[in-house]
């Protein structure tokens, strides 16, 4: 393939040539791709305004060029392999040309359902083919679909459903998760009764769960596909089009949704994914993430079927029925590329050997890292006792908005080292700043990381309010996007990427604002205050601690903190339920009533030997008694 890196030399070559001549780099990428019309520009921008265009004057649709383009030469070959949450249950291989057709039934059963270009679709699914066929449908009709990870809460789900007006909501159900059957319809019904834009609620039948179908707007997924064919004709879409939303949290106030656009976003995923992966034809890849994140976006549906390739997707989870079903799956289909989450890697490590010995894991070439820094210590364990020893790992740094691996070795051409993502991919430029904005250049050095030059796959807006964009990404350090994150480069001219600078924290590879998490504790009638802050976990990566203030009349402490974490879950969901609560007289506050958060993540991180200057405090007292009631 033209575009696939083949050693360290080219690498080296690439990235001189990207940095010297971006234009003329990119658009011989973007010449491999099945274009309607071809461009008039290749990149216009100006980061003051958060605007960036690629390749505009073009026109195209993704799912041409992620199926019909495979047709012909790869029409046989499996695009997906889906293994289902329990062993005994009969996986799916999906041809390319079995989901071509699957694209074009849905895609017509959405026009069908008055589903015009520009509508925008929200997906509530489990890891079922439908949930891939669903986001290319989408795209096929030049709809904007928007994955909400199943387990988000019914108010979670409203708010997204809200803030994008959807039209329509794609769901089961119920889900299989492990041991559990979770009934999302029920989630969907109740995240509805505060949506007024949602005209139909499309069903795919996975668990036969009993469901209330609302008369009017609700419709099983199957006797939809079964009023229509599979022709279809693509939408032709511009290439600034919008292909999807996905909502993330930040530092302040509600998630927002992060804007990716259609030909930038298509050229970046596919280059990315062949070179970082050294992806072969005949390779079976696994990247065990949810597509309700972008890492499932962009790296299981995206990323490989644009480069051809065949991608698993897992509906379970990593220890059911036991610890060793990952390397069960490996061995099934003779995985090639592996790529998960440190958090799983750390879960998996502590169940010991034992569930790995029964398998050979012969078949693996790569393994790889994602969304969260990942330690020697894990990243030891998964290079002897996953790769034995003889597997690169792909420790790929990327985010949301980046839509794409940004800093990651290519494997086995980028010699690696344990918790570093090593170095850029062509294109990306990273730059490292102090807190005032002036660049640390050489090696050696410590800071915040930006990026100073647009790349194709970048964020556009965050919808339906572009100055947050501006204000979030581009206002920090003018003229460059800011990551939010530490970066380190040291004296070989690696990055290594330590962790984020906001109140962000990163929950098992999850992001999570602190101050989201505070606004639902708040929900709660006997809480008066709450400061949250993250501290070290040993699975987990960071643990949510949350200092309470509460109102103790008739409730027990014990009582109130369990009330306390089970109004996280449902106003957030069971992934940002707090790990630690502690109830507090006060909140370290200055004299102009900020909290200060450092003292809180002292004590949380148990090192409160040094808590540096507390003298501006307006109630040191409060100190002590938090320490002596740290959990
Ligand atoms: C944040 C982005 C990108 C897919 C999943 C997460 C952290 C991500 C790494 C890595 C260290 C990493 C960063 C980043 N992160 N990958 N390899 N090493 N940290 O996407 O939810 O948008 O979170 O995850 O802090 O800013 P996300």
């Amino acid at each position: 393939m033209l575009t696939k890196i083949e050693n360290l030399s080219e690498y080296f070559l690439s990235y001189e040539k990207s940095i010297a001549n971006p234009e003329t780099f990119w658009e011989r990428i973007a010449n491999q791709f099945f274009w309607r019309k071809k461009w008039t520009k290749v990149v216009d921008f100006d980061f003051s305004r958060a605007h960036v265009r690629w390749f505009e004057g073009a026109q195209l649709n993704i799912t041409e060029n992620a199926l019909d383009r495979h047709l012909y030469t790869l029409g046989d070959k499996p695009a997906i392999i889906w293994e289902p949450n329990d062993p005994n249950e009969l996986g799916i291989t999906l041809t390319y040309k079995q989901l071509h057709e699957k694209v074009c039934e849905f895609a017509n059963v959405l026009i069908n359902n008055g589903i015009e270009k520009g509508d925008r679709v929200i997906i509530y699914m489990p890891m079922i083919p439908e949930a891939a066929i669903a986001m290319l449908g989408c795209a096929r009709v030049g709809a904007v679909h928007s994955v909400v990870f199943a387990g988000f809460s019914s108010s979670a789900l409203a708010d997204r459903i809200n803030d994008c007006e959807a039209k329509m909501v794609l769901t089961s159900d119920g889900n299989f998760r492990g041991a559990k059957v979770i009934p999302v319809k029920e989630v969907v019904d109740e995240a509805l009764e505060s949506c007024k834009s949602v005209d139909t609620v499309l069903v795919v039948e996975r668990t036969k769960t009993e469901v209330i179908m609302e008369k009017g707007r609700d419709l099983w997924w199957h006797e939809e596909v079964g009023k229509v064919d599979f022709v279809n004709k693509a939408e032709v879409m511009e290439s600034e089009d919008m292909l999807f939303i996905l909502y993330t949290s930040g530092s302040t106030g509600k998630p927002k949704g992060v804007v990716h656009t259609t030909a930038g976003y298509m050229i970046y995923t596919q280059y990315s994914f062949q070179n970082v992966f050294q992806y072969n034809s005949d390779d079976i890849y696994w990247c065990t993430a949810d597509v309700g994140w972008i890492t499932g976006h962009s790296y299981i549906v995206y990323g490989p079927l644009l480069a051809g390739a065949t991608t698993m997707m897992f509906e379970g989870v990593p220890t059911y029925p036991h610890a060793g079903r990952f390397w069960e799956i490996v061995d099934k289909y003779q995985v090639n590329q592996f790529y998960t989450a440190p958090t799983a890697i750390r879960a998996l490590e502590a169940f010991g050997q034992e569930p790995i010995e029964p398998y050979k894991l012969d078949s693996l070439k790569v393994l790889g890292s994602v969304g969260e820094p990942i330690n020697e210590e894990a990243w030891h364990w998964y290079h002897t006792h996953i790769g034995k020893g003889k597997c690169p790992i792909v420790d790929t740094w990327w985010q949301t908005e980046t839509g794409g691996i940004m800093i990651s070795p290519l494997a086995g051409l980028t010699p690696t080292k344990p918790a570093h993502a090593t170095l850029p991919l062509p294109g990306i430029r990273p730059i490292i700043v102090d807190g005032e904005g002036n660049e640390l250049k050489g090696k050696g050095v410590e800071g915040n990381l930006c990026i100073n030059f647009p790349w194709p796959s970048m964020i556009r807006t965050t919808y339906g309010d572009h100055d947050r964009c501006i204000n979030t990404y581009f206002s920090t350090y003018p003229g460059m996007y800011f990551t939010g994150d530490g970066v380190k480069r040291d004296e070989d001219g690696y990055y290594r990427i330590l962790g984020r600078v906001d109140d962000v924290i990163n929950v098992s590879g999850h992001r999570m604002g602190t101050a989201e998490v505070e606004n639902a504790i708040n929900e709660h009638p006997k809480v008066i205050e709450s400061a949250v802050v993250g501290y070290p976990h040993e699975i987990k990566g960071q643990g949510i601690y949350a200092y309470v203030i509460c109102d103790m009349e008739d409730r027990s402490e014990a009582n109130l903190k369990k009330e306390i974490v089970s109004t996280v879950s449902k106003i957030i969901g069971p992934i940002a339920k707090p790990d630690k609560v502690q109830i507090v007289p006060g909140l370290p506050k200055t004299r102009s009533g900020k909290i200060m958060r450092r003292i809180l993540r002292k004590v949380a991180e148990k090192d409160t030997s040094n808590l540096g200057d507390t003298s501006t405090l307006l109630n040191p007292e409060v100190v002590e008694k938090i320490i002596q009631g740290a959990q």
